[in-house]
């Protein structure tokens, strides 16, 4: 039985990290649904300077990823979609990451808004005790955000901040390290093999020193 990963894409900034998180789950030869809503095709834009249309998904998808899909497992519904298959608790997923997350798509997935299907989503992996990642991207914040993720954590999400670390990669760090570190983070809460950063060793400088 194919049992996917859904990856909900949302309006915050932060493609990137949504981009490497789909490439290690594909690489790790795992399936994903992949959910993009209506204010992330306007940051997908922003980001990346290409489009992200639901009628051409697999071509855009493919751009953005910067990787031939064929041969990898990806299923695309659109975020209007409320009658798709991960808006229903019998349909079979692994669990799902919202990834960047915005203030918005937070708050609605915790008080149960569901008012696309990124957001129904989520509200179903939570109620069916899947594993769910939520990947907030927004500084500083207000307390009703911070009530939010309590809400989220509570409700038995990992709340997983895009905060990359610099331990490993050091103070040169690129963007891309930064970026690998945040989703391997994400696909390390998801139980999903990857190879994105180099873990702490417990020596002091070893990332330094190895450069
Ligand atoms: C270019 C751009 C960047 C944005 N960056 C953020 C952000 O970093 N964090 C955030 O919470 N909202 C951000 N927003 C606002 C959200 O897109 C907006 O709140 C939207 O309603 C979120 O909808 P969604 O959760 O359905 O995707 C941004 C919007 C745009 C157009």
């Amino acid at each position: 039985m194919r049992e996917p990963w859904v990856v909900g894409v949302s309006g915050a900034s932060g493609t990137p990290y949504a981009a490497a998180v789909i490439r290690g789950l594909l690489d790790a030869g795992e399936a994903v649904d992949l959910v993009v809503s209506r204010a992330a095709r306007l940051t997908i834009m922003d980001e990346t300077g290409r489009p992200f249309r639901d009628g051409h998904w697999e071509r855009d998808l493919t751009d953005w990823l910067g990787r031939d899909l064929s041969g990898a497992d990806v299923r695309h519904w659109a975020a209007g979609d409320l009658a798709a298959g991960p808006s229903s608790g019998s349909y079979p997923v692994r669990g799902m990451a919202v990834v960047p997350a915005s203030t918005a798509a937070c708050a609605g997935i915790a008080i149960g808004l569901s008012k696309d299907l990124l957001q129904r989503a989520a509200e179903v992996n939570l109620k069916e005790r899947r594993r769910v990642v939520v990947v907030p991207r927004e500084t500083p914040v207000t307390r009703s955000h911070l009530e939010h993720l309590i809400a989220l954590h509570d409700a038995g999400a990992v709340v997983l901040p895009a905060s990359p670390g610099f331990y490993g990669a050091g103070a040169a760090a690129s963007g891309a390290q930064l970026v690998d570190f945040v989703a391997g983070k994400v696909l390390d809460a998801l139980g999903v093999g990857h190879d994105l950063f180099r873990r702490w060793s417990g020596d002091l400088g070893a990332g330094h020193r190895s450069r």
